[in-house]
């Protein structure tokens, strides 16, 4: 009787785990096959609109070193997407050669531009500008962005606060696999002291690849790059529509926690 009833038991259990196996596989394809559809759906609904963001022109700056790498293809898909809204872009490369942090000398609120005169720098300062936008990504460093980028940032946000208020930021982070939320968080915390509406996804600005070229591969992180592309696209076309800018008291309280 023990006998049978062991028998029974070995033979549910070996049917049960065979059937698993046969629900999980059609499931993945299932999930790939919505994705796609889900892109067709968007590309589609896109296009409906794609011409009244004409006159708009987003800044992309890559704070990777790699000119062509995961970071750089991040942007490009989020620029691709700007691009059916009408949309134009143009992407500043942080590049390879060394640039100074802020010095806290104060030279900007006395001229309004920076005491290092260097072509990144002014190159940023003029797009930044001319442009109605900005987004900004970095490849993950030790959990932390580009420090190249970083550098480039706190001296513009010193000596350009008035020209980036009420434009709208996104932030992207690119890593191999852990510390992106830190750098999407650090690069998010200038933008949301200086007036900047924060443009944000389906999920955290996050793509993920290691060598170049891979962050192809992630389907969904290219996927929250176009969401994030349309969410601006449709937060740009609100403001240009009705321009007014929020209302702000004239003086600027600064206090330090010690007087
Ligand atoms: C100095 C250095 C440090 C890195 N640190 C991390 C890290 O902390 N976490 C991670 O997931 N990837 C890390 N990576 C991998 C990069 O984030 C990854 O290769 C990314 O795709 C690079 O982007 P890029 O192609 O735009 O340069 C590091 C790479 C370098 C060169």
């Amino acid at each position: 009787m023990r006998k049978l009833l062991v028998i029974a038991i070995s033979v549910f259990t070996l049917f049960a785990c065979t059937s698993k196996t046969e629900t999980t596989e059609p499931k993945e394809e299932n999930t790939t096959q919505v994705a796609q559809e889900q892109t067709n759906l968007s590309q589609e609904a896109v296009s409906l609109n794609d011409t009244t963001g004409k006159g708009l022109k987003v800044l992309l700056i890559n704070g990777s070193p790699r000119k062509e790498g995961n970071t750089y293809l991040a942007l490009t898909e989020a620029a691709k997407q700007l691009e059916q809204h009408g949309i134009a872009s143009e992407i500043l490369q942080i590049g390879t050669e060394p640039t100074h942090g802020c010095i806290a000398c104060n030279h900007c609120k006395k001229t309004g531009r920076c005491v290092f005169d260097d072509d990144l720098y002014n190159r940023a300062y003029n797009l930044m500008s001319d442009c109605d936008a900005i987004i900004v990504g970095s490849p993950t460093y030790y959990g932390q962005p580009n420090g190249t980028l970083l550098c480039l940032i706190q001296r513009l946000c010193y000596s350009a606060s008035s020209i980036m208020q009420n434009k709208p930021a996104a932030a992207v982070a690119v890593c191999r696999r852990g510390g992106a939320t830190a750098v999407y968080q650090t690069l998010l915390m200038p933008f949301q002291m200086l007036n900047m509406p924060i443009v944000t996804s389906q999920y955290w600005n996050i793509v993920y690849g290691r060598d170049e070229g891979e962050a192809a591969l992630d389907a969904e992180g290219l996927q929250t790059m176009r969401t994030m592309a349309n969410n601006m696209a449709w937060i740009l076309k609100k403001i240009h529509n009705d321009p007014e800018t929020p209302l702000r008291e004239k003086e600027h309280q600064v206090t330090n926690f010690i007087k």
